[in-house]
This record gives structure tokens, sequence and C-alpha cells, in this order.
């Protein structure tokens, strides 16, 4: 009877305490370097697949921006160097049988209701979710108990429902993944060595929003990061250079660090020389105010509910009148245009563009990241009637296999007809996905943010004397 209680016990104290863990281990041996173990108990679970963002692997030799029905898809087991991710926009389709989903975990024949799963994985940021009973990645909701999130890894958000995955990062292994074909080095977004140096601090804050429906009435929220030199005391009051980095669509202000880790790209750009110390605001812009949005309420993840992107035009005025002069007023932050800028992937590509051109003094560095830019664009007589627009610090980045790409490359020749000069990334690996806008705002820093104005041929390039 003991015995049994005993056991009863245990078995208790390890579902609790062992729910759910991630373990990424250096394994010295291919095809990575490194294998992750992800541990999942659910005693009623009959099948569990390892869903959310983590995707099948391509080259470049067999992947192209449109026929993603015949791309190479590679399960993790069978990597090579030079192998990425790309954002695939049918996973796992039911008409094609030939495409398995790799990510599917085993149950254990020892203890119940354990199930697990490893794969090598390269270098980069992976977020996930458990799709429990669930065999459809796009059909499994949070709502209905088929997409679990990690207890054990917490996504950063602000309140429950914010997001939907958890995410971690892998580290390069030069031995298993270096490759002539093409960098796929992400160390830049791995935690900065001596934390107390140059770890920053990254945090929700709620700010007075007036209308705002999310996460509460006239309560809107962003993420800051605050660079660890931001906490050390000093007599005289410093203010720090400010970008504002806007989510895509059907995203939000956590996205930029619980899926791209937007901190630790910041300490390493400021560890490293790159830009100094700099405060990063990632706001949202969905749920300002309902009429945005026909009304509606944005949940994130929630796929039975689309709600319309609303207008870049009245997100733009609904930041200047609440979200600028409050982050003005609460942090030290740069009070010109010379050392602000404002960045954004994808719809907020789109409204980087709108800010650059009816917010244009208000910023002196734009980054257009995978733009949704469809046009019209500003012609000769908009510039003419506003010839600061052509000393702007301008970024325009995308990806190769990126699905704005066509968009990306009209917005230039719109820049280009009208005189006004840019700086450009093509992402080599990327699709519209995390790994490019990483990359994308990697180059951003190193390249663009408070670089001498107005840019040259010579702007980015290393001063040789
Ligand atoms: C996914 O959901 C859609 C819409 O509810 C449904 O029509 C479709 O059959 C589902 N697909 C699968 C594979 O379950
Ligand atoms: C186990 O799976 C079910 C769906 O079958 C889900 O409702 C439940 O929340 C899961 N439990 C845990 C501990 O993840
Ligand atoms: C923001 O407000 C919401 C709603 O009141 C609350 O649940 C959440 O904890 C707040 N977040 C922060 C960071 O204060
Ligand atoms: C998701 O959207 C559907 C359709 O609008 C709605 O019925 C459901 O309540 C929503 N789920 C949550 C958690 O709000
Ligand atoms: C803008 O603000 C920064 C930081 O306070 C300051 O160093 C710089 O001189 C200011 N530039 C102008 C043009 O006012
Ligand atoms: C924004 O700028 C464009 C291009 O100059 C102009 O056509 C448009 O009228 C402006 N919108 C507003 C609301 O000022």
């Amino acid at each position: 009877m003991a015995a049994r209680l005993l056991k009863a016990l245990v078995g208790l104290l390890m579902t609790v305490e062992s729910s759910a863990s991630v373990t990424i281990r250096k394994t010295g041996r291919g095809p990575t370097g490194y294998e992750v173990d992800f541990r999942y108990v659910n005693t009623t679970a009959k099948r569990v697949l390892i869903g959310g963002g983590i995707q099948p692997f391509t080259d470049q030799f067999h992947t192209t921006g449109t026929e993603y029905r015949f791309n190479g898809r590679y399960d993790p087991h069978d990597y090579q160097p030079g192998d990425f991710y790309v954002s695939n926009p049918s996973p796992q389709l039911p008409a094609e049988p030939a495409y398995k989903w790799p990510y599917e975990m085993k149950r254990s024949d020892d203890e119940d209701g354990l199930w697990t799963y490893t794969a090598p994985l390269p270098s980069g940021i992976y977020s996930f979710a458990y799709l429990v009973n669930c065999n459809y990645a796009p059909n499994c909701s949070i709502d209905t108990g088929h997409l679990v999130i990690d207890p054990d890894l917490p996504p950063f958000m602000n309140v429950p429902g914010d997001q939907v995955a958890s995410s971690f990062q892998v580290p390069f292994d030069a031995e298993f993944q270096a490759s002539s074909e093409l960098n796929t080095n992400f160390d830049y977004a791995l935690d900065a060595p001596d934390p107390e140096r140059h770890r920053g601090e990254v945090k929700i804050v709620n700010y007075t929003s007036p209308g705002s429906i999310h996460p509460a009435p006239d309560v809107h929220d962003f993420a800051i990061y605050l660079p660890a030199d931001y906490r050390r005391p000093r007599c005289k009051k410093r203010e720090y250079p400010l970008l504002y980095l806007s989510h895509g669509a059907g995203g939000n202000g956590a996205d930029w660090e619980n899926l791209g880790r937007m901190s630790h790209i910041m300490d390493n750009l400021i560890r490293l020389g790159h830009i100094p110390p700099t405060v990063v605001v990632t706001p949202s812009f969905y749920n300002l105010d309902a009429s945005l949005q026909d009304g509606r309420r944005f949940i994130y993840g929630n796929k039975s509910h689309s709600v319309p992107v609303p207008a870049a035009q009245r997100v733009r005025e609904n930041f200047e009148k609440h979200l600028f002069p409050w982050v003005e007023e609460h942090y030290d932050v740069c009070r010109n245009a010379s050392c602000r800028a404002f960045a954004g992937l994808s719809m907020g590509g789109l409204l980087t563009y709108e800010m650059f051109v009816n917010a244009t003094d208000y910023f002196d560095y734009y980054g257009m990241f995978s733009p949704a830019t469809l046009g019209p664009f500003i012609d000769a007589a908009a510039v003419a009637a506003k010839p600061s627009l052509k000393e702007k610090g301008i970024m325009v980045a995308y990806g190769l296999y990126d699905f704005v790409f066509p968009m990306a490359r009209n917005l230039q020749t719109a820049l280009d007809a009208v005189g006004i000069r840019y700086i450009t990334r093509v992402t080599p690996f990327g699709s519209h996905y995390w790994n490019t806008w990483q990359d994308e705002l990697w180059w951003f820093g190193r390249k663009v943010l408070w670089k001498e104005l107005p840019f040259t041929v010579r702007t980015g390039r290393q001063n040789r004397s």
C-alpha cells in the first residue's frame, strides 16, 4: 500500500517536474554538431507532432521563391552544410503524400505518457508548440487543446494568448556547419558573453492609448529593450538613440523578442561596437482601435478569426498621438530625428514606408524589412515638395526566396526613379521568415543605424586610411 502510494507520488512529482523540456546538446559529431531533445508528458495523447515554427530544410539548389511544391524538403537528420529552412506556405499538405512531417514524437515504452523526439539542428532560432492529436498544423488550435505550449519554456509575452510558440536557439558549429556555399551562422542572436556587462533588459510595458481594446480598454502594450548601459549609474542623464521595430501581419509587439531574439541581436551589435547603446521599442499595431479592424479584436493565433490589418496611415496617426509621446516621457531617449529610427517587417515594412513619407521629419533612419509595399509610391512632385525625403538613411531588405521579393524590388525601382538612395540587403537563405528578419536587423545595425547622412556609396564600408 505504502509502496503504491510512494510510486504514485513519485509519478506525480515527475509529471509535475518534467511536464516538458527542451535540451540543446553539443555532440561533437554530424550532421550538425548539436542535438536537441524534446520531452513532453501527456498521458491522454495518441499522437504528438512538433509544430509551430520548425520547418523542413532545403538548399539553394533545390529552392525557388515560387513553386514550393517542388522544393527540396529535408529531414534534419539529412542535414548538410549550406542547408537552411524556409517557411513553407503549405506545411504538411494532406494532398502531398510524399511529404512526411519530420517532427513526430515517439511514445516511451517505459514511462507512462512520455513523448520524446531528438533532432540534429543547425544554427538558428526555432519556435515550436506541441500538436496533440492533430495532424494538420494550420488547424491545430490552442482553444481546443490541440496546440499545447511548452509549460517549462513559456513564450515572451504580455498576457496568455499573445504568443502561441516557445523558442530556443541552437549555436553554430564550424566543424559541421561551415559551408563554402552559404554562411548560415546565426550566433549573433545567441546570448552575449558576460551578461553583467553586455546583457540589456527586455520587458513588456502597458501604456495609455485611448481606444485600445487589448490588453485592456484604453491600455495598449509594447516591448522595450534597454541596453546594459541604461542601468549604469551616472551623474548626467544620457539620451539614448531610439529604434522602433514593428512586427508584421498576424503578429504583435512580443514577436521580435519571442521569435527573433531582438534583445540578443542588440546586445551583440552594441558589444561588438557596431552601434552605440540603443533603446528599441517593438509596438503592436493591432487592437489600437476596434474601428481600424472592422470592429473585431485580434487574437494571436486564432486562425478561425481573421482580422484585417489596420491601415498604415491610421496606425501612424495613432502612434504619433499616443505611443511616441509616451515613450519620450517615460524613458531617457533622444529628442530629435537624428537619433530616431523606424523599421518593420512585412506589413511593418509597409508601415515603415508610411512613416517615411508622412512622418518624415520625426525619424532619420528607416528599415523596410521584407516590405509588403504595393504602391503607389511617391513621385517626383512629392519629393520636390519635401526634399528631406532624400536625406534619410534607408535600408530595403528582403530574402532571395521571399514572396515579397517583387514588391521590395518595385519599391526600390520607385525610389530610384525619384533619386532616393538606400542600402540593400538580399538575405541569401531568406524566405518570409524569422531567420531572414534576424539577418535584416543585424545588417541594419551594422550598415545603417546612426551612420552619417546623407548616404553615399561609401556608407557602411570600412574607412581605409
Ligand atoms: C482544416 O480546417 C478546414 C476549415 O475548418 C477544413 O475545411 C479542413 O478539412 C481541415 N483540414 C484537415 C486536414 O483537417
Ligand atoms: C494533453 O492532450 C490533450 C488533448 O488530447 C490536451 O487537452 C491537454 O491539455 C494535454 N495535457 C498536457 C499536460 O499537455
Ligand atoms: C498589462 O495589462 C494587462 C491587463 O490589465 C495585464 O494582464 C498585464 O499583466 C499587464 N502587463 C504588464 C507588463 O504590466
Ligand atoms: C477565435 O475566433 C472564433 C471565430 O471568430 C471565435 O468563435 C473564438 O471564440 C475565438 N477564440 C478565442 C480564444 O477568442
Ligand atoms: C539630438 O539628440 C542627441 C542626444 O540627445 C544629441 O547628441 C544631438 O546633438 C541632438 N542633435 C540635434 C540636431 O539636436
Ligand atoms: C502621405 O504622403 C504621401 C506622399 O507624399 C501623400 O500623397 C499623402 O497625401 C500623405 N498622406 C497624408 C495623410 O498626409
